[in-house]
């Protein structure tokens, strides 16, 4: 069963807004999805439980690292084909046993110096466990150059760029209805960038 993780080290940087984006695009798609929530603060399983009976399903389930694994085979057996692992900032933990059992491994960044500096540090946890995943550079601003330097320093790293998601209030919208952009709004830019991204991230699993 496919398993996409989203890691970084630090908080803000969007893990619980993209898993939760990525897991509604697949459900949405007629994916049997779940996403296993190991952040104790449970946001991306209340998101999971906040969509209405109206719309694809998504088992939410949250998780600690030490039952990740068998978590994940419970999904497996209770018919979900792909799951979305949103992980905690200040969990080495979390993050080592999201790698180890991820087919891809999703990586945000905001465009900005700190935060670029925090993602090559779970980039080089990735490239440690021969994993493949990718960086995404979320809450750009356009007509920046913030996000020019940034797609220098992440190819810098070694992993590609999956995906640049701007900063839209779509995004949080959304999350709040237990929605993707994509289901809020189905030509919104948000969703083109959402759409983006996950054919990526397809693209990777499948390569
Ligand atoms: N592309 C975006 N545009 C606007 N707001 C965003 C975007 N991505 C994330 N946010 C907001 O930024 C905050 C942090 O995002 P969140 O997904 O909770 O990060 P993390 O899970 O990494 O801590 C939240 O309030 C979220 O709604
Ligand atoms: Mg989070």
């Amino acid at each position: 069963m496919p398993t996409i993780a989203v890691v970084t080290r630090k908080g803000g940087s969007g893990k619980t807004t993209i898993s939760t984006a990525i897991a509604g695009y697949l459900a949405a798609g007629d994916v049997p999805t779940g996403i296993l929530d190991l952040d104790p603060q449970g946001s991306a399983s209340a998101w999971a439980a906040a969509r209405g009976d109206e719309r694809a399903k998504v088992l939410g389930v949250r998780s600690r690292p030490a039952t990740l694994r068998e978590d994940l085979r419970r999904m497996g057996a209770s018919g979900v084909a792909v799951t979305v692992v949103d992980t905690p900032p200040h969990s080495d933990a979390a993050l080592a046993g999201a790698i180890e059992v991820a087919d891809v491994i999703v990586l945000p960044s905001l465009p900005s110096a700190f935060d670029l500096h925090a993602l090559s540090s779970a980039v080089g946890s990735v490239k440690a466990a021969g994993r493949r995943g990718g960086v995404v550079l979320n809450c750009a601003i356009p007509n920046t150059i913030a996000i020019a330097e940034a797609k220098v320093a992440v190819a810098e790293m070694g992993l590609p760029l999956l995906g640049v998601l701007h900063r839209r209030m779509v995004w949080q919208y959304a999350a709040a209805r237990g929605l993707s952009p994509a289901e809020l709004d189905s030509r919104s830019e948000a969703t083109a960038e959402l759409n983006a991204l996950c054919g990526a991230i397809l693209n990777l699993i499948e390569s």
